[in-house]
């Protein structure tokens, strides 16, 4: 191990050395538009490395604490498609950071740093490993390519070292610090400024009655519940549910000016002693965030504190196969929501309203079929 760590440190002051040594530079707008490309060719060159060393800490070790060399077989992750990543982004980072600098003599001397690690790989890592591994290895080669550029194998290697057990713990949906301070804001910034039109329209389609009581479930900073307001005029009442710190002093902030938007500080997992009390209960991008059991609590709470007639309303995701989804919706439910919102999605919501004594259910779905308002009728 300590001579392949040399190896690579020789090489890496090598190209070092020749970029320190030269100052035969890029110039002109060549010069912005490769350092360009070269912020992109470190980027994806570090994205490799640090993919494939934080799969090997985690898949390639019999025990957790067994060292630094890897001493078990992972075709796990960004594995199932390339079999030599880390090998690739360590090739490919001189580049990169040599196009950044604009220098030329390193630029030409990078290429045979790609070429020392196509030769280390070639000469000494697949020898050994085969030698290791044996058939189970010869397999793998067969199936694997040694190097690939494809991005879908950088996202398939993030989703793997992502996915965690199903466990509360786990969720996201308890949004606190920063991300609460600027959840509106955040929300906009992510989805490109479609977020507030979208939650506009969606709150109009639920068709809100004047005078409605309505329960928010996850109100967060309020900023639903005045939206809500118009509809439901002076003499309705809207009611947050909420127990993030700062989630709760923004709903105070943002909803004084009107008396009938209350805040409840009370947690929607717990029994709630009121019942019969609202015609309508409101939760959005909330119930994707707990595990099943917990969703169960949920939709109990909100069937006893509904009056008979009344409509529980869920704005989240739709049932749909993540597989199929575009780049942008799979990188958002697997990279950035908790695991266990892709386990919502492949959830039958409606079976489980059901069993809790829902039914009558209407729908209307948003952004090609992603996103769904259900409406589910206290029966
Ligand atoms: C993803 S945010 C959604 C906020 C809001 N519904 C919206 O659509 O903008 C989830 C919210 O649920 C709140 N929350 C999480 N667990 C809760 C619980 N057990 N009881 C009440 N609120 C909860 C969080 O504090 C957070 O404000």
């Amino acid at each position: 191990m300590k001579s392949k760590v040399l190896f690579w440190v020789i090489v890496y002051i090598g190209i070092l050395l020749v970029g320190l040594l030269s100052d035969w530079h890029i110039v002109g707008i060549c010069k912005y538009i490769l350092a360009i490309v070269g912020i992109f060719i470190a980027s994806y060159a570090f994205a490799l490395s640090s993919i494939a060393g934080r799969t090997l800490k985690r898949y390639a070790h019999q025990e957790p604490k067994s060292g630094f060399v890897p001493d078990r077989f992972t075709n796990f992750g960004i594995y199932s498609c390339m079999r030599h990543p880390m090998h690739l982004g360590i090739g490919l980072l001189p580049l990169g950071i040599a196009l950044i600098f604009g220098n030329i003599a390193a630029i030409m001397a990078s290429g045979w740093v790609l070429a020392a690690a196509f030769w280390f790989v070639l000469a000494i890592e697949e020898p050994e490993t085969m030698a290791l591994y044996k058939d189970s290895y010869i397999e793998y080669m067969q199936k694997v390519p040694a190097f690939t550029f494809s991005l879908k194998c950088i996202e398939k290697g993030l989703y793997a070292l992502k996915q965690k057990e199903l466990s509360q713990e786990n969720s996201k949906v308890e949004v606190t610090g920063f991300e609460a301070r600027y959840y509106d804001i955040l929300m906009n910034l992510v989805t490109f400024g479609w977020y507030s039109k979208f939650i506009k329209k969606a709150i109009a389609d639920i068709a809100l009655s004047k005078d409605a009581k309505v329960a928010d479930f996850g109100a967060g900073t309020g900023s639903n519940a005045l939206l809500m307001h118009p509809y439901i005029g002076k003499d309705g009442e809207i009611v947050g549910y909420e127990i993030g710190k700062e989630m709760k002093e923004q709903f105070l902030e943002n909803t004084k000016a009107y008396k009938n938007i209350i805040l409840a500080d009370k947690s929607i997992l717990e029994p709630l002693n009121e019942e019969e009390k609202y015609d309508f209960v409101f939760i959005s991008f909330v119930l994707h965030g707990f595990t099943r059991e917990n969703r169960e609590k949920i939709i109990q709470n909100a069937h006893k504190i509904l009056k008979k007639g009344g409509a529980f309303v869920i704005l989240d995701y739709n049932e749909f196969n993540v597989d199929k989804a575009p780049f942008i919706y799979r990188f958002g439910i697997r990279i950035l929501e908790c695991p266990l919102a892709e386990e919502f999605i492949n959830t039958d919501i409606e079976e489980i309203l059901e069993k809790e004594g829902f039914g009558d259910f209407s729908s209307k779905t948003y952004k090609k079929g992603h996103i769904r308002l259900l409406k589910a009728i206290k029966v």
